[in-house]
Formats: structure tokens, C-alpha cells, sequence
């Protein structure tokens, strides 16, 4: 495996697909730690692939997003990492990432019982797919499908034209994805979710209790110059009642408080507090 590579790439990711790279940037810079809490091999290269690309005024939006949101990516992708082979480990063999952006678990986490598809947009998968070919990544997963697809439109139908399974217990991962959508588009995604969810499935999002977009981040964004722009996209996703309403559709809840695995993970910032990830079991 040669991650450095260089891919050969026309366009970045379009419209909110950008913000995937925003969160490659964060898993690059943590993987290059002698102190990092994983490491990701794939994410440098979809960095300097999708530097050559980008629409000009980008980058540096790109860069003040990192800024002001590395400790909460970095937390969350190391969380997520070992929800998913926990998840796995517990009899979840089919694990759908929503929203996956660039995310390249499939190719570097231990599950080679599980099948792993990808919900994204057309955009993502020809920038990803280009990069990855060129590292020569092979999957550590049993599979890896992309399903290119809309979350706004039937995902799940997409999902059933590439032989995912409703009965089989399916890990779902909701990562940094639902605030780009409105409320109704939120629910009707984890409604379906839920819907195509057998006994024992799990589901991971992370919550937030203040409306919209976090207040003190967005303050921040609006004043780190070219942040804004990827604070524009944000539709705000589940809101402050999401939590509760995800209880309330036949998950039981366990809330990990965001703060507190900073310090857990040796990382404690004041930026993280305020915010929980929530990891749901089907019952
Ligand atoms: C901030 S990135 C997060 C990517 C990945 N989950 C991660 O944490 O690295 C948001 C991702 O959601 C995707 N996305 C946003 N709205 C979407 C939609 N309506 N349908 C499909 N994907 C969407 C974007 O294309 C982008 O890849």
C-alpha cells in the first residue's frame, strides 16, 4: 500500500461533499502525531489530491474550519472507530456510514466479518474512489460498497439495490452528516434507518443541546475568516429535542458526554463540552 501516491483527480467533492475534506484535514494532521489517537494512512492523500482541485477560496475556509473544529473531528473519529468494531465484535455485520465523505474505515479498521457500505454523493465517491485507487487501498472489511445516493431522497432503496439486508443486525453510523440537513430531513433519514434496523442494530449521531448550530461555533466561525462558509451549509440537523426523539422511535440510549472523552482520550479542550455522542441499540 503506497498512500502517497499521487491520484489523478479533475474535481473535489461539490457542494457539501467539501466539508469531507475539512474532516480528512483533521485525521491527517491527528494520524501524523506521535501522540495520535488512530491512524488513518488514507487521509493525507485526499488532502493533497483534493488541494490541487479545490475551487479557489476554499482551502483557507477548509483550514479555519480545522481550526476551530480539530479537537471535536479527532474525538469523534476515534470514538466512532471503536464503536464500529464493538459493534461488529457484538454480531453487527453490516455497517452503513451516512454521509461518509472520506471517511476510510472500511479500508483500515479490523473487521473482516463485516460488510461495509458507503452513503454518499456521486461527487464524493469519484474524488474518493480515484484517491484510494491510486494508495492501491484494499478493503479490511469483508466488503466495501459506495452507494451513491441523496439522504434526502430514498437511500434506502439505493441500500436494497446493493444487497443490504434488513434482517441482518446492521451498525449505522451517523457521523457528522445530520446538521446538513433540515429537521424533517433528519428524521425522515433516521426514520428509515430505524425501519431497515433488525433487533440488536446500533446507531451512532452526535448531539448537541442548543438549536441550530453551536452558538459559541458558530460565533467562531463567523469570525475566523473563510469558516463561514462551511457554516453556511450547516441546516441544523436533528436540533436540541433529537436526542429524545431518537428514545422515543425504539432505541435505547446511552449518551457519552463529549467533554468528558476529551479528557478520557488525554485531550481535553474547552471546545468540546456542549456537545454528547449518542449511541442507540435497536430494541
Ligand atoms: C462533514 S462531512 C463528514 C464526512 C464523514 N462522515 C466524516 O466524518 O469524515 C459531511 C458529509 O455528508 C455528506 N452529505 C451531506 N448532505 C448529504 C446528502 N443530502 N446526501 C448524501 N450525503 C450528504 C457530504 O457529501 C459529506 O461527505
Amino acid at each position: 500500500m503506497d498512500s502517497s501516491a499521487a491520484a489523478s483527480v479533475s474535481a473535489a467533492p461539490a457542494g457539501a461533499g467539501v466539508t469531507s475534506v475539512a474532516v480528512a484535514m483533521a485525521r491527517a494532521l491527528e494520524s501524523a502525531r506521535p501522540d495520535r489517537m488512530f491512524h488513518d494512512p488514507y487521509a493525507q492523500g485526499f488532502v493533497d489530491a483534493a488541494k490541487d482541485v479545490l475551487e479557489p477560496g476554499e482551502w483557507p475556509s477548509l483550514e479555519a474550519w480545522v481550526d476551530l473544529f480539530y479537537s471535536r473531528g479527532v474525538v469523534r473519529t476515534r470514538f466512532i472507530d471503536d464503536y464500529v468494531c464493538e459493534a461488529v465484535a457484538a454480531g453487527c455485520r453490516q455497517v452503513v456510514i451516512l454521509g461518509a465523505g472520506l471517511d476510510a474505515r472500511a479500508f483500515r479498521l479490523p473487521v473482516p466479518d463485516a460488510d461495509v457500505y458507503e452513503v454518499d454523493t456521486p461527487s464524493v465517491f469519484g474524488f474518493k474512489d480515484a484517491v484510494l485507487a491510486a494508495a492501491g487501498a484494499q478493503p479490511t472489511a469483508r466488503s466495501r460498497t459506495a452507494v451513491r445516493a441523496d439522504l434526502r431522497e430514498d437511500f434506502a432503496a439505493r441500500l436494497a439495490g446493493h444487497a443490504f439486508d434488513p434482517a441482518r443486525p446492521t451498525a449505522w453510523v451517523a457521523e457528522g452528516v445530520l446538521p446538513y440537513l433540515t429537521g424533517e430531513q433528519a428524521r425522515k433519514v433516521v426514520g428509515d434507518v430505524g425501519r431497515l434496523s433488525a433487533p440488536g442494530s446500533r446507531l451512532v449521531f452526535e448531539h448537541s443541546d442548543k438549536a441550530g448550530p453551536d452558538p459559541r461555533a458558530k460565533d467562531a466561525a463567523l469570525s475566523t475568516p473563510g469558516a463561514d462558509r462551511i457554516s453556511a451549509m450547516v441546516r441544523g440537523g436533528l436540533g436540541p429535542e433529537g436526542r429524545d426523539w431518537v428514545a422515543s422511535q425504539g432505541w435505547s440510549l446511552h449518551v457519552t458526554d463529549r467533554g468528558e472523552l476529551g479528557a478520557r482520550y488525554g485531550r481535553p479542550d474547552k471546545r468540546l463540552p456542549g456537545g454528547q455522542f449518542v449511541t442507540a441499540t435497536r430494541v
